[in-house]
Parts: structure tokens; sequence; C-alpha cells
């Protein structure tokens, strides 16, 4: 049987961060109701992916730890009961400081949760403030150590460097203390700032300039690395044997489904994403009609332009990761020499920003600083 991926996704969140677009609304008031629409595309859709086994779920966000514990239960009785899953099937939460509690966790527990990623951007309390953040670095202490204690031994930790007025060094104080902490995982993002946000309309926000930023990234790997995180994507690190296997569908173009509003797909050949608005959403479930879906769509044999091919798009997924892509599995799946498509991909290695090892091309960790710009220049033709 075919392996699928399981994304729900819950848009609700006590308070936006400054910094955030992922969709998600602040009023709780509609959860209940939005769980239940969920469950019903759920039982709805099931026949669809009879043939398939799902290895992987992830429930994000939003902050799915806002779920009461019987709404999450009956969330994943519902998946349980509709969808076959494979034994030992990775199966994630996102959990927000602030938003952790003990009954909660014994819940996740129970119900078979077996990898938790909470999100602390920074162990500095006025970073926190800065971002918009509910919590401290203390509610996180406290919250990290309940879910320690209720026996979750796969854990990630999500912090974000480049934050305005920081310096590398304090950056590497948030890294230094997340690393004593001995998580499995650490996801750490370069801050993006992003349009329709509080700190994409401020006028002026004091963030760290080229040079301090590769130094932070730089240090980062080093620091990481020497603590036994391998660097399997541009920002995440992984102690051996808990790299995350459902984000690795999305970089390896595996399939995966989305449900709920904002949340993306790639399932029969197809990507789309559901369109953002979850009142939306529960209004066209409840009527019996299939949620409006955006479809994104691939040309199979052109480059770059208009749309991405699904050649670049995959070139562009697989060198996110360290093992970057394969030249004969390249040539086996599109009929092309990688070198042929792509002639400029060799030129990148005098400079040591791409590296060809064990008959694949990948990024050196400072080719990966710059990777938007060399994918730019390869892809185009
Ligand atoms: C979609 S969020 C959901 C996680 C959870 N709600 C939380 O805030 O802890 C996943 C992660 O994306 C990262 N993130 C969100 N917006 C970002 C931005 N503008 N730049 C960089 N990283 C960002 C944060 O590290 C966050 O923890
Ligand atoms: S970062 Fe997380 S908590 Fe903050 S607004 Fe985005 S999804 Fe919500």
């Amino acid at each position: 049987m075919k392996k699928l991926g399981l994304y729900i996704h819950i848009p609700f969140c006590k308070k936006k961060c400054n910094y955030c677009d992922f969709y998600s609304c602040t009023s709780i008031k509609g959860l209940r109701e939005y769980i239940s629409a969920i469950c019903t595309q759920i039982e709805r859709e099931a026949p669809l992916y009879r043939e398939y086994l799902f290895d992987t779920i992830f429930i994000g966000g939003g902050t799915p730890s806002l779920l009461e514990s019987n709404d999450f239960s009956l969330l994943v009785a519902t998946i349980k009961s509709n969808l076959n899953l494979t034994q030992g099937a990775e199966f994630s939460i996102e959990a927000n400081p602030g938003t952790i509690t003990k009954e909660k966790l014994t819940c996740y527990k129970e119900n078979g949760v077996n990898r938790l990623s909470i999100g602390l951007q920074s162990t500095n309390n006025e970073e926190l403030k800065l971002l918009g953040r509910i919590h401290s670095y203390d509610t996180f202490l406290k919250n990290y150590q309940l879910a320690r204690d209720c026996g979750f031994n796969n854990i990630n930790i999500d912090v974000m460097y480049s934050l305005p007025n920081q310096k590398t060094n304090d950056f590497l104080e948030t890294l230094k203390r997340v690393i004593a902490l001995n998580p499995e995982h650490i996801s750490s993002y370069c801050l993006k700032i992003e349009e329709n946000t509080p700190f994409g309309k401020m006028e002026y926000l004091p963030l760290p300039d080229e040079d301090e930023e590769y130094n932070m990234y730089i240090s980062m790997c080093e620091l990481l690395t020497k603590n036994s995180y391998d660097q399997y994507e541009i920002s995440n690190f992984s102690k051996k044997g808990y790299n995350c296997r459902h984000n690795l569908k999305y970089w390896l173009s595996e399939d995966y489904i989305g449900i709920g509003p904002s949340a993306h797909s790639y399932f029969d050949g197809k990507r789309y994403s559901y369109i953002e608005s979850t009142e939306q959403y529960i209004k066209q479930i409840k009527e019996n009609q299939i949620p409006n879906k955006i479809y994104e769509q691939t040309e199979e044999n052109t480059h770059s332009s208009p749309q991405m091919s699904k050649m670049d798009e995959y070139v562009m997924l697989k060198m996110r990761l360290s093992s970057g892509v394969n030249r004969e599995e390249f040539e086996s799946k599109f009929g092309e020499a990688l070198e042929v498509a792509y002639p400029k991909i060799t030129s990148f290695i005098q400079s040591e920003y791409i590296v060809y090892e064990n008959g694949a091309y990948s990024f050196t960790p400072k080719g990966f600083f710059v990777s938007n710009y060399i994918l730019t220049e390869i892809l185009k033709f």
C-alpha cells in the first residue's frame, strides 16, 4: 500500500505574534464547530484514501494546544476509525508555551501522540516581548519539563534568529540554553519580515545586517554540529534517528494531504490548498460541499516560468536537504542528465557553495545561507 502523510491545520491563536503571517484567527469561538467540520471532512473523504497507509500525522497551526482534551480525543478517534495508520506512525502536535497543561499532555499521550513541537523562539524575555509572544522563558521551561515528566521522548523546539537588535552572542545564548535541555530536534528559522504583520508594517525595524546574520547562521551550524545535531535541512537539526518524517515528505515530494483552511496537499500528482477562511470552510462542509481549493499547476517540461515545472520543483525542494539531489535518481526520473538540465549547478563547486559527494549535489552550510540566490541562478535557463 502507498504511504501518505496527514496534516491538520488548527487556525486559532490566543494572540497574533508580531512577525507571523500563518493563517490563524484570535477568536476561538468557533473552535468546537471547526473540529466537528474537520471530522466531517475526514469521514466524507475517507473512501479516497482506502488504498493508502498513513505513516505520519501532523497537527499544526495556529495553536493546536488550544484544543480542549475532549475535542482533541474526538479528532483522533475520527482519524483512527476512518483512515489506515501504520503501526508506529509519527504523530506530532505543535504546542505553545502558555497553553500546555498536564491534562492536555496526558490526553496527547493516551491518543498516541509521540512527537511534540514546542515554539520557544528565544530564551530572552525582552525578545519574547518584542515578538509579541504570550509566554516567558520560565513558562516554556515549566511546560518543557512537564512534557518530559509525561514521557515525551521526541521533542522539537522552534527558535528564531536575526531578531530586531539581536547580536550573534544573544542568539548563541538562546541556542546554548536550548542545547542544555537536550531536545531531540531543533528548528531554527531566520526571521522573515512578512508584509501583512505588525513587523511588516513598521517604518523602521533595527534588524541585524547581513554580516551579523551570516555570523549567527554559521555559528549556529557549528555549535549544533558540535553538540551532535545533524543539519538535515536548511533550518532543521536533529539527533540521530529523530528527523521529522512528516516534514521530510514536503521536501522529498512525497504524498500528503492537508485538511483545513490554508492547508496544503500534494496528492495524485497535484498540489493544492484550501482557501484561507475558517468561516467559509465550516459553511461549505455543513452544506455538504467540497471546500474551495486553489490548485498550483506545474508544467512538465519547462524551466521556471511562467509556472515552476515539476523538474524545477524537484531540484528546489531536494536542495533544501543536506542530502541534496542525486544525479542517478534525477536522470531516471526525468530522462535527462542533471548537468544538462541545470548546467550552472557545477559552477558553484569551486567557490564551495555546493559540493558533489556520493553521487549527489548539495549545499554546504555557507551555500545554504545564500541558497535562494543560487537556486534562482541554477534554475534560470
Ligand atoms: C506556524 S508556527 C506554529 C507554531 C506555534 N504556533 C508557535 O508559535 O509556537 C511554526 C514556526 O514558524 C516560525 N515562524 C513563524 N513565522 C515566522 C517568520 N515570519 N519568520 C521566521 N520564522 C517564523 C516560528 O518559529 C514558529 O514556531
Ligand atoms: S507564531 Fe504561532 S502563536 Fe504566533 S501567531 Fe503564528 S501560529 Fe500563532
